[in-house]
């Protein structure tokens, strides 16, 4: 079984691996202005202001970021956006999510959008945008499955992306 739950203290080592895993992607594990420089304390407080909203840079708005566990185990994490900017209604959407690449191709991505949609209900949020890249099957097949609508297709730094919403009411 699969649960979303705050990261803490104690999963420092393994949030750093996971962060240096999926940047082959392109992508970044962490947010919240992690580096692997910055002292972990920082960077859980920095979640928990932006969960608040508390210190938010102009460009970023209030989020949750939660870690993916299978028992022992992070496989993956999402982020909740509870509000889009100029930036996020265009491109970015209310939801991201990634899968450690070990832990890939045995549904987690897409049970973490299920459960990452459960948590955007429970707060207030009646539809969610959620963009990935017309290249990424596997993203496209866990928004489809999670009853994400296709509305349209928009260049990114010259790259095309789906802009989806799934309806929450
Ligand atoms: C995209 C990503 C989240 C998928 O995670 P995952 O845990 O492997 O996804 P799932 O196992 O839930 O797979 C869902 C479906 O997509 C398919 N799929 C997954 N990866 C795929 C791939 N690379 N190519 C084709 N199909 C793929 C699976 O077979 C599955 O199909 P099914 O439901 O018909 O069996 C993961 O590859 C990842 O973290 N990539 C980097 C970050 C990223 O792209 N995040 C999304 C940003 S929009």
């Amino acid at each position: 079984m699969m649960i979303l739950r705050e990261p803490q203290a104690s999963d420092e080592v393994v949030l750093r691996l996971a962060h240096e895993e999926v940047l082959q992607d392109g992508m970044n594990f962490l947010l919240d202005g992690f580096s692997q420089d910055l002292d972990f304390e920082t960077y859980l407080q920095n979640v928990v202001n932006t969960r608040n909203g508390k210190n938010l840079s102009p460009d970023r708005v209030r989020a949750r970021f939660l870690v993916a566990c299978v028992g022992d185990e992070i496989v993956g994490r999402i982020s909740i956006r509870f509000s889009l900017n100029e930036w996020l209604s265009k491109f970015g959407g209310h939801i991201g999510y990634a899968v450690r690449p070990s832990f890939r191709r045995k549904g987690f991505a897409s049970e973490i959008l299920r459960l990452g949609l459960v948590v955007a209900k429970r707060s207030q949020l009646e539809r969610v945008l959620i963009t990935c890249l017309d290249e990424n099957k596997g993203s496209i097949r866990v928004i489809e499955k999670n009853g994400g609508v296709l509305e349209s297709k928009v260049v990114d730094q010259g790259k095309l992306l789906r802009r989806y919403w799934i309806d929450l009411s």
